[in-house]
């Protein structure tokens, strides 16, 4: 602790003659005071104490070191503020990083969470040019702990948004109080791996509000396309150890950031250099139809009509009086009801959010011919479709119970739903099962 105190005192001396670059790095025996900071090598981000909005608190975190007003990323004692000058981050005795209270040692927060590893004298943490903390042993690449394992409101390039299938971390967002307090908010944003895996913003173990998702290849279902000049590519990765979603930079340079705010909005903002301002790319939940269920089962909700909400062909109002008063969440029937023994057939929709795939049964590599054949041999499978749309479309979702939550959306995305001949032959006929004999 003394050696670095040295140290950066010996920094301030020096600091106008430009000898002494900032640190992005403490040792055992080093620590960080109130006042003191680290910064990450390409000086884009900077790790320290600080006060949000107008508390007086003090929270150790890392904030955009160049940019004003201070846009704090990541906190570490969101819980259990500090009241006065006193904190102080450093390595314990243990290997753990640890916020304590210099004034009688009291424990702040520590990255142990629950872990268990030996003593080491030889740990160093370190801020990263992603703004991700990480707790290492000296000369080795593996990290111990990692601020991005721990997100706050914040969603950083190189952050993964879901679950290790093996250890089980689940990595969420969970929104501020409030701008004041970085304490946990109602609002959280998940990979929920029930059926096919998709994103949910939702308020604390209530309803959701919002859903992303699945995965089509390209994006998820529900969420903008990039566009012809992104700033960002985005990927999901899906396979026996991990579940996610996380997006990269173009260029190293750019600053952008998805933020989770305490009013529950999902926002994802790019920082312009020359206006020095946060730009709104996109609110995910501006539009009427991100709403979940807003037009209940078999309803389908298109932002650019008026009322958004409409049955999908082959359906009628569940509760004609309502739907006429534009409450919707009772959602639509079937007008003819299905008779699996009798025959049913399928009628495509285009351009579909994909029902929520909470309850879906999938597979990854069947073809689209299969997964029909999957689905007829099974009546109370309601629907079908590709989950890759890629290369004419590869892989199987199938649905079982009704359908929620569709919209309109400008993928080429093709949903398959099962109905009664007599539906059918309204409509362009495509696939007419033959009843079992
Ligand atoms: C180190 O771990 C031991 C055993 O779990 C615990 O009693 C002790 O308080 C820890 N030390 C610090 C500085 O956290
Ligand atoms: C805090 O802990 C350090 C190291 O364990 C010890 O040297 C110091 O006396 C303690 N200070 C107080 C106020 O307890
Ligand atoms: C430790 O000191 C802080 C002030 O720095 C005080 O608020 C807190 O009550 C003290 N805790 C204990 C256990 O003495
Ligand atoms: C990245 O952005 C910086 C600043 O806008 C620019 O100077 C640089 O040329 C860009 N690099 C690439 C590879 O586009
Ligand atoms: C998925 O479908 C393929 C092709 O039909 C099949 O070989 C494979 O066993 C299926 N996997 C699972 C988990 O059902
Ligand atoms: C149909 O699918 C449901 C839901 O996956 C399953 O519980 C049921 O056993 C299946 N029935 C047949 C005949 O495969």
């Amino acid at each position: 602790m003394e050696n670095f105190h040295n140290l950066f005192i010996f920094c301030l001396q020096f600091f106008f003659l430009a000898t002494c670059s900032q640190k992005d790095t403490i040792e055992y025996d080093q620590a960080i005071r109130d006042g003191d900071t680290l910064v990450s090598s390409n000086e884009m981000y900077e790790l320290g104490f600080f006060s949000p909005g107008s508390s007086r608190n003090r929270y150790l975190g890392i904030w955009y070191k160049n940019i004003s007003p201070q846009t704090v990323v990541w906190v570490a004692n969101r819980e259990t503020p500090i009241t006065d000058s006193s904190g102080v981050f450093r390595i314990d005795t243990n290997g753990s990083l640890r916020v304590i209270l210099s004034s009688n040692n009291t424990s702040i927060w520590s990255s142990n969470l629950g872990l268990v590893y030996h003593t080491t004298l030889h740990s160093v943490a370190q801020l990263l040019n992603s703004g991700n903390l990480v707790l290492r042993t000296s000369g080795e690449e593996s990290f111990i702990w990692q601020s991005f394992d721990y997100p706050g409101d914040t969603f950083l390039p190189g952050m993964k948004l879901g679950k290790d299938l093996v250890t089980r971390l689940d990595r969420r967002l969970t929104s501020w109080k409030s701008l004041d307090d970085p304490s946990p908010g109602p609002y959280v944003s998940f990979m929920d791996t029930n059926g096919f895996p998709q994103l949910f913003e939702e308020q604390q173990d209530s309803v959701p509000h919002l859903r992303l998702g699945p995965w089509n290849g390209i994006t998820l279902n529900g969420m903008p396309s990039l566009g012809s000049n992104p700033i960002f590519t985005h990927e999901f990765i899906f396979d026996d150890k991990e579940v996610y979603y996380g997006y990269t930079l173009v260029n190293s340079s750019g600053v952008t950031r998805v933020y989770l705010s305490p009013e529950g909005n999902m926002l994802r903002l790019n920082w312009i250099e020359r206006t020095q301002t946060w730009f709104l790319y996109w609110n995910a939940n501006i539009d009427i139809c991100s709403r979940y269920g807003l037009c209940g089962p078999y309803g389908s909700c298109n932002k650019n009509n008026s009322p958004p909400c409409s049955c999908m062909e082959g359906f009628v109002p569940r509760n004609p009086d309502e739907w006429s008063a534009s409450k919707w969440s009772s959602g639509c029937r079937r007008r003819t009801s299905l008779g699996c023994q009798n025959g049913d057939g399928y009628r495509v929709f285009k351009n579909v959010k994909m029902p929520d795939t909470q309850r879906s049964w999938y597979n990854r590599s069947m073809t689209l011919g299969e997964c029909e054949t999957a689905c007829k041999q099974n009546c109370s499978c309601v629907a079908y479709a590709n989950i890759d749309i890629r290369m004419n479309g590869i892989g199987c979702l199938l649905w079982f119970d009704d359908l929620m939550d569709i919209g309109t959306v400008d993928e080429s995305q093709d949903l398959y739903v099962r109905m009664a001949v007599s539906d059918l032959t309204k409509y362009p006929v495509l696939v007419i099962i033959p009843s079992p004999n």
